[in-house]
């Protein structure tokens, strides 16, 4: 069977760029122009969401100008994109603490969420200001303020911000690093991990299939027999 929900952390850009000799912001910007085909070749399979690790809340800590740079890329991004999506049936998300980011980049975040939430052909989380652990602490925050006591695993996924959506069946990390970095940690308690040597620019529509393939031989026991 197909995953129904495939999330990505995007690793690598920035050893994509320094192989070629490039500035580390080549490797970003290459791993942005990436995305649009993995879209459009899950969109094709019929699997119906997609999360992608734009932008981690630890991620403010980078040098500035790699902050900076990312900053104008994740806008131009949605800019350029959002027709296409849009004509594809693509519901956008952003999952994440956005008031993080500066006025102008929350406002092109929430129209693309705003010109899209009728969409449902498939749907697509971009976790921007994103951490898993400040996830769960505001889930549980929302529950206390409501005047909860005891809560139930279901009142924590409603609260978290993929409320409403299935969890993650294969996680896919590129760039050969094998671990989660605070990545949809309630969400993946029992999703299953692929992790390639390539770099996310480089992640084909090829390698793609072959993560597929992968997954599709595993045995998911969810904790039974
Ligand atoms: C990891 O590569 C990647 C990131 C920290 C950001 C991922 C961002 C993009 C693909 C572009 C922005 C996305 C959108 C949706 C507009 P790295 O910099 O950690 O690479 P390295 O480990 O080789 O240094």
């Amino acid at each position: 069977m197909l995953p129904k929900h495939v999330a990505f952390i995007m690793d690598g850009n920035g050893r994509w760029a320094a192989e070629r000799g490039l500035e580390r912001t080549a490797g970003h910007r290459a791993g942005t122009e990436n995305i649009r085909g993995i879209i459009r070749h899950s969109k094709d399979l019929g699997i119906k969401y997609l999360t992608f690790y734009a932008f981690s809340a630890e991620n403010f800590s980078r040098p500035a100008e790699e902050v900076g740079f990312l900053m104008k890329l994740i806008p131009e991004f949605f800019h350029r994109e959002i027709r296409e999506l849009t004509q594809e049936g693509a519901r956008i998300q952003m999952i994440g603490d956005i008031s993080q980011f500066s006025r102008p980049i929350q406002l092109v975040l929430s129209q693309a969420e705003k010109l899209t939430k009728h969409n449902d052909t498939i749907i697509l989380n971009f976790a921007l200001a994103y951490g898993g652990r400040q996830e769960i602490v505001r889930a549980v925050n929302q529950l206390l303020q409501s005047g909860k006591i005891e809560v139930t695993d279901q009142d924590i996924s409603d609260a978290l911000y993929t409320s409403g959506m299935p969890d993650p069946d294969l996680v896919i990390r590129t760039s050969g690093e094998q671990r989660v970095s605070n990545f949809l940690l309630y969400q993946s308690a029992y999703s299953e991990f692929y992790f390639t040597s390539i770099y996310w620019p480089d992640f084909s529509v090829t390698e793609f299939d072959n993560a597929l393939a992968d997954y599709q031989q595993r045995k998911r026991r969810f904790g039974g027999l």
